[in-house]
């Protein structure tokens, strides 16, 4: 079954886009990624998404992160279409500041597992989904979120998914429900006590639960 797996290697596809042809790995080169689809151009959810992708895109920009869009149109429909999105964005003065890859032939909607079976064109062709993956520096797999067609994203929440990724990729840490910036982070399961007492200087937490388990330890880093 095509698609891609938390820690698959992302495939080194080559495509047309409105920066021109690319290949994946060297657009990443050693950044974090995002590649997020859309049903279509033109389209009403999709365009405020770009919208907002484009008004925060500074805010992946300072986490290093390179953003790439793709929709299943051609790279002439994606220029005259980020015109709409910029207005949208109320920066119609400015590019978009990320490219969108023209998938007019669904071959890597395909390759990656993108489509939505049920949402069609008006000949019957399924529309790409709405997938985000975040690709880490080796260009594995780091997270992936599928939407339907009809349901938009939330782009605050894939800023904070992407910080808890890069913390936990560089700490043996994990953060717990509604974790945000600045909150407490939990130690995982894996590290013995005396480990967590070394790594984390500003020490650690247990909170108490019925089974007497020593396993929800916190800690502020
Ligand atoms: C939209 O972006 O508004 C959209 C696209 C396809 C199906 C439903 C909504």
């Amino acid at each position: 079954m095509p698609g891609l797996l938390l820690g698959d290697e992302i495939p080194n596809f080559e495509a047309d886009t409105t920066i021109g042809r690319i290949k994946f790995h060297d657009f990443l080169g050693n950044s974090w990624g995002i590649l997020f689809s859309h049903p279509r151009d033109f389209t009403p959810v999709c365009t405020t998404e770009l919208a907002r992708a484009a008004k925060i895109s500074n805010e992946f920009k300072k986490r290093g992160v390179k953003m790439i869009a793709l929709s299943i149109d051609s790279v002439a429909d994606h220029n005259s279409w980020s015109k709409d999105v910029m207005a949208v964005s109320k920066k119609a003065d400015t590019d978009l500041p990320f490219p969108i890859i023209a998938d007019d032939k669904r071959e890597l909607s395909v390759q990656l597992g993108m489509l939505d079976p049920d949402e069609k064109d008006k000949d019957g062709m399924p529309l790409t989904a709405r997938c985000v993956f975040v690709i880490g520096p080796d260009k594995k797999l780091k997270l992936s979120i599928l939407y339907p067609a009809t349901t938009g994203r939330n782009f605050d929440e894939l800023l904070r998914v992407i910080d808890s990724l890069q913390l936990t990729a560089q700490k043996k840490v994990a953060t717990p429900v509604d974790w945000k910036p600045g909150d407490k982070v939990m130690v995982i399961p894996s590290l013995s006590d005396a480990e967590a007492a070394s790594l984390f200087p500003n020490g650690v937490t247990t909170e108490e639960v019925p089974s007497g388990k020593k396993y929800l330890r916190y800690t502020q880093i």
